[in-house]
């Protein structure tokens, strides 16, 4: 429409005009004056007619240095939440986003939380830069809480830890050291994955490819897969893993598996890189979900570590949490943190500290960390029972025999429900359900009461669309 009324206007009005004269690139002014030049000269003949305005704006828009820049799709995850919010059906559920709501499915903000910002209002803390690498007790903490504050990689200082912007942050600024120091390296990744990671190793430029490790047959882990692939890697590649609560499956290897994966990972001599986003929320005890990074740290092989307090603190807007390097000696580890420093300098120059501070008051505070450990418990508590509930009213309501049991299988946040995209399409468009379009429910935000309506929907969409 802008385009048809400045076509029009430019072949309406004389050769000589400032107009076609600005068109044609002959203007006395440059482009960014265009809007003043009409407002301004009294001598323009578009200036009394009442379209000069539309005009004017149009010259404006048309000749944008940015016509090239084309729409970006909407994230497939973030994304769900704002269609969630156009619509107006009151049985609409959001399981989009994993993010814990409290039974009446509204957002949570830990007590912990709200005790740690006192104290940072009571002290009158200030609000002075920190340090490129972030804050010092954080860091200390957010390590001690990863590896155990006795594993000898702390005591031998072996761990480079920088904060960073949350989860998301701390994977991409190891993705830029992987790509400044193993160049052509591959970044092995699950299939499937956290839709967010192939985009921050596209846009480090880190080559990626996938290892198999969701088995659609049982709806569970094919490890013979996933031990073939990284296998079949080039010597030297880095391994992604998910700590815990893996995302998008909820499926986890067990104990034995981890093992394994250690044994082939060391004899190809690959590099493991693990993302924990849910320590302390997948099984509610911060030992036991930290138990697969403490198994490969154990055995003396250098680590990358990306932790996020998004979800067990609840901190998502925050944005806190480090990347950790395990390394073989406390000088390597200096000059990689050093090398950390230096990719997030011109990046985002130094971190925000109010999220630093609360997790480092909660896990600093023994009385408050045992609090915050209590609160772990029951967040991660009131999502085993809505997964129970939503598998005794699947196996209740559907009578084909079909065998549910894989919901209580899987762990954390997440149910990977195996219905493909026309399922999850009509999950949404009939049932006002919003989820991702690979299936994943987030049961963090599903309560008791809803469970059922969720296994109607379900059933339906498994058994009536293909
Ligand atoms: C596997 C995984 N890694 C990392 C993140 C990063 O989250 P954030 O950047 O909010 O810490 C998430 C969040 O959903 C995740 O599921």
């Amino acid at each position: 429409m802008a385009s048809n009324v400045l076509s029009a206007a430019a072949s309406a009005s004389p050769s000589t005009s400032p107009v076609t004269d600005l068109l044609k690139g002959k203007g006395r002014l440059g482009s960014g004056n265009v809007g003043s030049l009409f407002i301004k000269d009294k001598g323009n003949p578009f200036l009394n007619s009442k379209s000069c305005g539309r005009i004017s704006m149009a010259v404006a828009v048309n000749v944008s240095r940015f016509e090239a820049i084309t729409m970006a799709p909407p994230d497939p995850i973030l994304g769900v939440s704002e269609a969630f919010k156009a619509d107006n059906d009151e049985k609409k559920l959001n399981l989009g986003v994993g993010a814990y709501r409290t039974e009446e499915l509204q957002p949570y903000v830990l007590d912990v939380v709200k005790k740690a910002e006192n104290l940072m209002l009571e002290r009158g803390e200030n609000k002075e830069y920190l340090p490129i690498e972030g804050l010092a007790a954080f860091n200390k903490v957010t390590a001690e809480l990863l590896f155990g504050a006795d594993s000898p990689v702390i005591s031998e200082q072996r761990v480079a830890t920088v904060q960073g912007l949350s989860g998301t942050g701390s994977l991409r600024l190891a993705a830029v050291l992987i790509e400044r120091y193993f160049p052509g390296a591959k970044v092995l990744i699950s299939s499937p994955t956290w839709g967010n990671h192939k985009n921050i190793f596209n846009d480090a430029r880190v080559p990626w490819s996938e290892y198999r490790y969701y088995d659609p047959k049982t709806v569970g882990l094919d490890f013979e897969g996933m031990i073939e692939d990284i296998k079949a890697a080039p010597e030297g590649s880095f391994i992604l893993l998910h700590g815990c609560a893996h995302n998008p499956t909820g499926i986890d290897p067990t104990p034995e598996q981890w093992e394994k994966i250690a044994d082939v990972i060391q004899e190809k001599n690959h590099i493991p890189f693990f993302d924990v986003a849910y320590q302390g929320f997948a099984s509610g005890s911060l030992d036991q979900d930290a138990a697969s990074v403490r198994l490969f740290a154990a055995r003396g092989m250098e680590i990358f570590v990306a932790q996020s307090y998004s979800k067990n603190l609840g901190l998502y807007s925050e944005r806190i949490g480090a990347i950790n390097v395990v390394c073989s000696s406390t000088d390597t580890a200096a000059r990689v943190k050093s090398q950390l420093k230096r990719i997030a300098r011109p990046m985002y120059s130094n971190p925000p500290i109010h999220g630093a501070r609360i997790v480092a008051n909660v896990v600093g505070d023994p009385a408050l960390f045992d609090e915050w450990k209590a609160e772990m418990e029951m967040m991660a508590g009131r999502i085993k029972r809505v997964r129970q509930k939503l598998y005794d009213s699947l196996t209740s309501k559907d009578k084909s025999g079909k065998d549910w049991s894989f919901i209580l299988k899987q762990i954390g946040m997440f149910s990977f429900t195996g219905l493909n995209k026309n399922q999850s399409d009509n999950m949404t468009n009939k049932w006002h359900v919003y989820m991702t379009k690979d299936g994943r429910i987030s049961l963090a935000g599903l309560n008791l009461a809803k469970c059922e309506y969720l296994a109607d929907a379900i059933i339906d969409s498994y058994h009536n669309v293909s």
